[in-house]
């Protein structure tokens, strides 16, 4: 850790940071609000409502409601990205907006891809509606993320934040495709996912989102390019830090709070980091067998296979990774010439994950 980051970690107990991050983003849904509901309010009357229940805005039948719109980190990136470049709130929002929308629209696709039927404490899209809608309801929210963007009033650097989303994309693409691979990989001998492996599936997956926030944030109020560059280096080593934690969640969460399945990822052989780093470490052998000898887990051996990561010590390997991470993002925002204000967010809200527990 930077001595800065070493001081706001002594500074600010887990509890005040989780309270100051609440703030955060709270602040920054408040203000993005209109923008995305002004936007999905364009959609085709059907996929629009199948867009505002994944926000959380709607019932099925489109009846208003109010459930969990997701953490909203992008959107609140976006808007710190903007403000860390010196300009005001304000003219993060079209970045903000375009984040969440992409944000959304892979959380609709993934509960396909991963058949997961829960998210955000309700059935999933593809679940309530069905798969074919909810594929549809993913490709426009894509489309209506880069058309928003591509809208954003006269900027000299619209050209270069459109590719920024667009690269931002491909890269969560191939994240995507490296997480269904890997899930068809052993779990031990050559053929397995090294560490470096999944890293990189990570960074893509999660990390090329979470980078492109911040650095879209700041490109649109004209901050220079090492600035926009330093921001997605530290949004993307978040992300790898923010997919472990959500590894960790998918082994040791409680979905009453999380809002989405508990063991789905082990039961898919998913290459998760608590799992591999239990496999590599000295007490792995009796996990290793488990995990080799069985075609599906079932509820029995899923707890075994828990408690075998545990012993082995992959839940605190996690947590040091994802820490470590954390550490490398709040050393890349200390260099940047950056806003000192926004700074100090994206510090609360960098730091706030390490206790992440939704
Ligand atoms: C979930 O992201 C998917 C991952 C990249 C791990 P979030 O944890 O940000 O999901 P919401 O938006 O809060 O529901
Ligand atoms: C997160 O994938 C990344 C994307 C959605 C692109 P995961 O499958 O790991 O995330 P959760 O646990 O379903 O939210
Ligand atoms: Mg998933
Ligand atoms: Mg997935």
């Amino acid at each position: 850790m930077t001595p800065t980051s070493a001081s706001t970690a002594v500074r600010t107990s887990p509890e005040v940071l989780v309270v100051d991050a609440a703030h955060i983003l709270r602040r920054t849904r408040e203000l993005v609000a209109p923008a995305l509901a002004r936007a999905i309010g364009g959609l085709h009357p059907w996929v629009g409502e199948m867009a505002g229940y994944a926000l959380g805005r709607c019932e099925v039948g489109g009846a208003p409601a109010a459930h969990s719109a997701g953490k909203g980190v992008r959107q609140a990136l976006a808007v710190l990205g903007a403000e860390a470049a010196g300009a005001p709130a304000e003219a993060g929002v079209p970045a903000a907006v375009a984040v969440e929308l992409v944000h959304t629209f892979s959380l609709l696709h993934d509960d396909i891809m991963d058949g997961d039927a829960m998210r955000r404490g309700r059935p999933a899209v593809w679940a309530a509606y069905g798969t074919g809608p909810a594929v549809l309801a993913g490709d426009a929210l894509f489309a209506l993320a880069v058309e928003t963007l591509a809208a954003t009033p006269a900027t000299p650097r619209l050209a270069g934040a459109v590719r920024q989303l667009t690269a931002a994309l491909s890269d969560l693409v191939r994240g995507q495709a490296d997480d269904l691979l890997f899930a068809h990989r052993p779990w031990t001998g050559p053929e397995a996912v090294s560490a470096a492996e999944y890293a990189t599936m990570a960074e893509h997956k999660t990390g090329a989102l979470l980078g492109c926030a911040p650095a879209l944030g700041a490109q649109l109020a004209g901050a220079p390019h090492r600035t926009v560059a330093a921001l997605d280096r530290a949004g993307r080593h978040l992300g790898v830090a923010f997919q472990i934690a959500d590894d960790v969640l998918g082994i040791w969460g409680d979905p009453a709070v999380t809002g989405k399945p508990v063991h789905s990822d082990l039961r898919q052989g998913k290459k998760t980091f608590p799992v591999l780093a239990a496999l590599d470490a000295s007490g792995g052998s009796a996990l290793a067998e488990l995990l080799a000898s069985r075609a599906a887990l079932d509820d029995t051996t899923v707890r075994l296979a828990v408690a075998l990561v545990e012993q082995a010590g992959g839940r605190g390997a996690a947590l040091r990774e994802a820490r470590r991470h954390l550490a490398a993002a709040d050393g890349l925002l200390a260099g940047a010439g950056l806003a000192p204000r926004a700074v100090e967010d994206l510090r609360t809200l960098l730091s706030s994950l390490a206790h992440r527990v939704i």
